[in-house]
């Protein structure tokens, strides 16, 4: 069996080869990072988009939706804290000269004891069999032990250093834990310093003068800088939200994980305003909520996991992300964050004006405290693409390569195909074609034998094939072949458009 980097190489070639991600300015050898989405990368990821769209904006009344502008005012990036703090420790290694996020070296240090843990626990539950009790022997048995208690410890040393910014002790930390460079195998690394992640440009001629302004690296601050024009003009009432989704920018020295981790992205956005001491209870309705979206997407639970954090921002007193098995492993999709008041705050502070709601039931005025949920559409399509990519071993010997992507969230939904290019058959199709575009994406292909259509269908993950062959010239049926089970039925032209609405919802 492949593993899993190879399978991750595997979804990047056939993304590239089938249109749905290509390398930006590829001919120019491409710029490290950046990406754009094809025919079918396009259509799969507003179909993300107008899913979350729906869930978050349509689905609640007392959320609305905003589009800001990706350039802010300087001093939004001042309060909210991105010019000061936004910056990562970074550490080179002298012999393979690759940059290494210091924190993250240490983390997946950590995570190597988990799995170390993982696989006494495993061990063990088959050496027991059924009489196995798990929450016993982790908490008894000595080796399990020692990995938890050396867990601790170096989380503490890890988060301890951060917080007080001793780049000095997170170098210590690395060279006492032996890290080494995956490249190189070296441990000769340089000290750790910050880089700031935020991308600067002119905004203004240069006769005017010119000012620096900065790509914005969140969408959530476009939210916060309109809260009183949404709340004044919406006549929004506590408790209620501000969705967007847009690009955001940062400059991300680790970025060799495809579109996992890029230098523009997109965001979808929520800031939920609600009374100061409801925060958690927020917190924690928002977290059931996003998991039930991302499980209404149709991909198994076990994919998914809640990460709480240990170390929590500044200004968050309760944060937890969303976690996806990605074929490099469990990693942050999601990010659910009680923000306190500190960003509006921050905003009343530096903008000198009032950022408040007057509560009539309270009688009072107060500053409202936020509940974030902040995912990445292009993680989120990495998420689907990755799931959806399957290998299969036919009955008759031959292989396929299938995107079993989710159905609602297809690019195509239904192939229009005429079994051969003659006796009124492509006419036929054409005309099938053209009722069934007006309510669904659907494509004609008439080149080739059938066989190797629907191989094609099936690669760019196209739920349904609907043929037309010589029964249809007689008595107005077509096949329609399900992407999954290959099954195919008969049914009447004049069902088509109800059957797929009906699998598309089932
Ligand atoms: N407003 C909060 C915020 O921006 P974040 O955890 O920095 O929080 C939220 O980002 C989400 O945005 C992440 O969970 C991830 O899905 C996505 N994201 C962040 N950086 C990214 C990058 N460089 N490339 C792709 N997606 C990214």
């Amino acid at each position: 069996m492949a593993n899993n980097e190879d399978i991750f190489k595997k979804v990047i070639a056939h993304a590239k080869e089938y249109g749905f991600v290509f390398q930006s300015s590829e001919i120019y050898d491409g710029l490290s990072a950046v990406y754009d989405y094809g025919q079918y990368g396009v259509e799969l990821k507003n179909n993300i988009k107008d899913s979350w769209w729906k869930a978050m904006v349509q689905h609640h009344e007392n959320i609305v939706g905003v589009d800001t502008a990706i350039f802010m005012h300087p001093t939004v990036w001042k309060a909210s804290g991105h010019v000061d703090a936004f910056s990562d420790p970074m550490i080179d290694n002298k012999d393979s000269k690759k940059r290494y996020r210091a924190d993250v070296l240490v983390e997946d240090y950590l995570a190597k004891l988990e799995g170390k843990i993982n696989k006494e626990v495993s061990k063990a539950a088959k050496r027991f069999g059924d009489s196995f009790d798990k929450q016993q022997f982790i908490t008894t048995n000595p080796r399990v032990l020692g990995y938890k208690e050396k867990t601790e410890e170096i989380k503490k040393r890890l988060y301890g250093a951060m917080d007080a910014n001793d780049f000095e002790g997170i170098k210590t930390l690395i060279e006492d834990l032996e890290i080494a460079c995956p490249v190189s195998g070296s441990r000769n690394w340089t000290d750790v310093r910050q880089f700031n992640l935020m991308f600067a440009t002119q905004i203004g001629s240069l006769s005017e003068g010119a000012s620096e302004i900065y790509l914005r690296p969140e969408t959530a601050q476009g939210i916060f800088v309109n809260f009183l024009n949404v709340m004044k003009s919406g006549r929004m009432k506590v408790p209620f939200g501000i969705a967007q989704t847009g690009k955001a920018f940062r400059n991300e020295i680790v970025a060799r994980q495809f579109i996992f981790r890029m230098r523009e992205f997109e965001q979808m956005e929520m800031q939920f305003f609600v009374r100061p001491g409801e925060e958690l209870k927020w917190f924690e309705y928002w977290k059931e909520e996003r998991m039930k979206w991302h499980l209404s997407m149709g991909i198994p639970a076990e994919n998914y996991r809640f990460h709480d954090h240990d170390k929590l921002a500044h200004y968050a007193n309760a944060a937890t992300d969303i976690e996806f098995n990605f074929p490099i492993g469990f990693k942050e999709l999601e990010g659910i964050h009680s923000r306190t008041d500190f960003d509006l705050n921050a905003h009343q502070e530096y903008s000198g004006k009032k950022l408040q709601y007057f509560d009539p039931e309270l009688d009072k005025s107060y500053v409202p405290y936020v509940v974030e949920t902040s995912i990445g559409l292009d993680r989120t399509f990495l998420a689907v693409l990755s799931y959806s990519f399957t290998e299969e071993k036919l009955e008759d010997g031959s292989e396929r390569v299938v995107m079993k992507i989710p159905p609602v969230l297809a690019p195509i939904k239904a192939a229009i195909l005429p079994l051969v290019r003659k006796d009124g058959m492509p006419e036929k199709a054409r005309e099938i074609m053209d009722k069934l575009k007006m309510d669904y994406m659907c494509q004609y292909d008439e080149k080739d034998a059938i066989g190797r259509r629907y191989r094609r269908q099936d690669a760019i993950g196209t739920p349904y094939c609907i043929t037309v062959d010589h029964q249809t010239l007689e008595d107005n049926t077509v096949t329609i072949r399900e992407r999954d089970s290959m099954k195919q039925e008969r049914i009447p032209i004049e069902e088509i458009a109800q059957v797929i609405a009906k699998r598309l919802k089932a």
